[in-house]
Formats: structure tokens, C-alpha cells, sequence
């Protein structure tokens, strides 16, 4: 069994622990203090609500216009239930793999309902995310809602970061690194774990203006606003943002429900990967960055 120490983001006691984590999204400076049901810029003074007297609601009414197609998807298609789209092994795979430690504070940046992030063995897990409906019947962390271009989050405050399967998501990516790098301590890492944008599969939906993605059913599946990555290009954003890059990995997926579509593809991949390098044909990847002690 996983510890599970950590309080859940509906209690007063999680708030005043997650407080001192945080900061103003409007001015960028203040720390906040909640009382009477909001949270407080002690620099600017500006309030911001808390859902439900939950979760901090640090989405800005322009943050809610750009993210306003993303959130009509999450709203349309997984309101108030517990998104989780993988086996449990497939979830206890991902937690070896991160190699968290007890006494660590782990930011996922796009949590969803926090599936990966409750199993990890953290002292105080705390995620992130725009879509309030998907955090309404989540427990095991501390919820925030807003958006990983403008974190409401103190410099230097978590000693691991991560993204699963949601910085495809994010508009502006160079922005959202940069916050991420932004908030871990030094020597703290950060993870991404992506759908492979060089897989022929991805490819052709990955670029928003080509007809095959137009007419693709698969994304009113996926989503709106989609635009995937190469491991390439987080490389670059990673040296651009003084990271050392530690591991690189491409893996399969796991889902509960294995598809005849699925079994195919993984079929189609073991027998090409003799001849492919497998960076063009594995459905993910995981690359771990560092933050050096010295920058
Ligand atoms: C495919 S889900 C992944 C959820 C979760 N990480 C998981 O693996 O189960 C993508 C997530 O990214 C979130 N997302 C979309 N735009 C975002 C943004 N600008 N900042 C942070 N998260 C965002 C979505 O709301 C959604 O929860
Ligand atoms: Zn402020």
C-alpha cells in the first residue's frame, strides 16, 4: 500500500498546507491567505474564489476565454467523474519509474482526477488543473484549479514536477516548461510523459491545419486543441531552459480494455521496430530532466 498521509483538498487543514505553496496569479508577487471562503493577494489585494469552498480557483477571465473550447470538452464529455484511462499496473509502472521519494512535493501540471499522482509515495502531492468538473470527486491531493501558462505557484517550491499526457494540451508549451522549470527547487526534476508525436499514427493528426486531422473522428475523441511534441523538441526546450536531460524513454501503453486496434498497432510496432528505430513507431514516450544545483 501506498502512504497515504495527505489530507484531501476539501479540508480547511489541506488549504492552510497548501497555502504557503502559493502565490498571485494577477501580480505575480503576493503570497496568499485565505479567509471567509477566498484567497487573498497580500501584495495586490485582489481575491480569487474557491470552488465549492474546495478548490482555489486561480483562472483568470482571460485564461478562461483561450482555454474556453478544452474546458467545453472536459465539461461535455467526463463532468464530475473520475477520468482514469489506464490499468493499475500500467499506473504502478509509471510510479517505479518516477522513483519518488516520502518526503518529496509533487506538482502534476494537467492532473485530471489525479490518477497517477495519488499512487505516488509523496509527502504532499498537490495538482493542477483548468477543468474544475474533473476534480470535483477526486481525494488524495490538493486541487488547483488554473493553467500551467501562468501557475499560481511560489519560485523553487516542489522538488518534482510533472506532466502526464496533458501538455498536448497546453497552448502555449514554451511557457508552460518555463513555469514548470520555474517552480521546481534546484536539483528538482521534471517528467513528461507524451503521446509519441513521431509515431505514423500521431503524425497525421499532429498538425492542427491538415485535412486528415479535419476529417479525423479521432478527435472529437481527443479533444479540441490538441498539438503533440517530439522528444526533439522538449530536448530543446529543456537545454533552452538549462536542464540536463537524465533519461529518455519510449513505451507502450496500457489501457484496461486492450482494442483490437490496439493489439494491432502493437503488433505492427514489434514487427517493424527491427527495421524502424523506435522512436518512430513506440505510442510514448517519458523524458526526465534535471535542474541543476548551480543555475
Ligand atoms: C488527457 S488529460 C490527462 C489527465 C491526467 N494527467 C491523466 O494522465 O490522467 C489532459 C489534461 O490536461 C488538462 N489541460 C488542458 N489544458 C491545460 C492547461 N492550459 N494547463 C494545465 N492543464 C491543462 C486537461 O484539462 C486535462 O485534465
Ligand atoms: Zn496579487
Amino acid at each position: 500500500m501506498l502512504e497515504t498521509s495527505i489530507v484531501t483538498g476539501h479540508q480547511d487543514s489541506g488549504l492552510a498546507t497548501l497555502v504557503p505553496y502559493l502565490r498571485c496569479v494577477h501580480c505575480g508577487k503576493g503570497a496568499v491567505h485565505f479567509s471567509k471562503g477566498l484567497a487573498n493577494c497580500e501584495e495586490c489585494g485582489k481575491g480569487f474564489a474557491l470552488r465549492d469552498g474546495r478548490f482555489p480557483d486561480f483562472l483568470t477571465d482571460e485564461d478562461r476565454e483561450q482555454l474556453k473550447k478544452e474546458l467545453a470538452f472536459w465539461e461535455d464529455h467526463f463532468a464530475n467523474t473520475v477520468y482514469q484511462d489506464e490499468s493499475e499496473a500500467s499506473y504502478q509502472r509509471w510510479a517505479t519509474l518516477m522513483q519518488v521519494k516520502n518526503q518529496d512535493t509533487v506538482l502534476e501540471i494537467g492532473c485530471g482526477s489525479g490518477a497517477l499522482l495519488t499512487r505516488l509515495p509523496a509527502k504532499v502531492r498537490v495538482g493542477l488543473e483548468p477543468a474544475a468538473c474533473l476534480l470535483t470527486a477526486t481525494s488524495g491531493f490538493f486541487g488547483v484549479i488554473g493553467s500551467a501558462e501562468a501557475m499560481p505557484f511560489k519560485g523553487e517550491v516542489f522538488d518534482m514536477a510533472f506532466f502526464k499526457h496533458s501538455l498536448h494540451h497546453v497552448q502555449d508549451k514554451a511557457k508552460a516548461f518555463a513555469e514548470a522549470v520555474r517552480v521546481l527547487k534546484k536539483g528538482g526534476r521534471l517528467i513528461i510523459m507524451e503521446p509519441n508525436a513521431e509515431h505514423p499514427q500521431r503524425r497525421l493528426i499532429s498538425n492542427p491545419e491538415s485535412l486528415f486531422r479535419k476529417l479525423s473522428p479521432v478527435v472529437k475523441l481527443i479533444g479540441p486543441v490538441e498539438t503533440f511534441q517530439t522528444v526533439d523538441e522538449l530536448v530543446e526546450l529543456g537545454y533552452e531552459n538549462h536542464l540536463k536531460v537524465e533519461k529518455i524513454l519510449y513505451t507502450e501503453s496500457h489501457y484496461d480494455r486492450v482494442t483490437v486496434r490496439q493489439r494491432l498497432q502493437r503488433l505492427y510496432s514489434r514487427s517493424l521496430r527491427t527495421v524502424v528505430p523506435q522512436k518512430y513507431l513506440m505510442p510514448n514516450y517519458y523524458v526526465q530532466f534535471r535542474k541543476p544545483l548551480d543555475v
